[in-house]
């Protein structure tokens, strides 16, 4: 069988991406499956940058097609921050969530929107890159259990409930690294024959 690395280690990411993979002949591998995987430095200066660095780094030290995705959450009222420092933005994943919530206290405009950029890398050379969001408004307060990350706070457009509190099922079919997904896939079925390799 055909695999794919997807370079993360982050395993609600894997659970993510192995749900929209499906039971497409592929099987998923992550940086889990190489625990002396060097630490990847994310210093580019988009999420564009960061996927590229990301997919490049495991397609070279896995030597198989690789992928990453580098995504975050970017508000209105705060110019977009968190952006591509979502995950550094404070030490904790409680302690980011009330940052936000703080930083968002009085302001009347809540809207946020997450962005996922996908990174195609193979034969060490990163092939394209794919952009997927999910429009939305952050909640006054944390709800839900679901899911990771700002989750508890994000409320989609169409939706009452935040992200954590819809089924992964639900949060799959219109999330931001789900729609950069779907854009990556429609260009391997595209290009599966000018790939050199038993990619998908
Ligand atoms: P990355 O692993 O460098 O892409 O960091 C992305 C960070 O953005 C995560 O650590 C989360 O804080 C946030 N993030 C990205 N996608 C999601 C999501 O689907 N739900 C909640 N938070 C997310």
């Amino acid at each position: 069988m055909a695999y794919i690395v997807v370079a993360t280690k982050n395993a609600h990411k894997v659970d993510e991406f192995r749900a929209l993979i499906g039971d497409q002949n592929v099987e998923l591998k992550s940086l889990l499956d190489y625990p002396d995987f060097p630490e990847i430095e994310e210093d580019g200066k988009s999420f564009k940058e960061n996927a590229s660095i990301k997919a490049l780094a495991a397609c070279k030290y896995c030597d198989v097609p690789a992928f990453a995705d580098d995504s975050g959450l970017e508000v209105e009222a705060l110019d977009g921050a968190p952006g591509i420092y979502s995950a550094r933005y404070a030490p904790t994943g409680p302690e980011r969530i009330e940052k936000l919530l703080k930083a968002l206290d009085g302001k009347e405009n809540r809207r946020a929107r997450f962005v996922c950029v996908i990174a195609i890398a193979v034969n060490g050379e990163v092939i394209d890159t794919f952009e997927g969001e999910v429009k939305g408004r952050i909640a006054d307060a944390p709800r839900g259990e679901g899911g990771f990350g700002y989750d508890p706070v994000f409320i989609p457009d169409g939706y009452d409930c935040t992200f954590a509190e819809l089924p992964a099922e639900e949060k799959n079919k219109i999330s931001h690294r789900a729609r950069a997904f779907a854009k990556a896939m429609e260009f391997v079925e595209d290009q599966m024959s000018v790939l050199d390799n038993d990619f998908l």
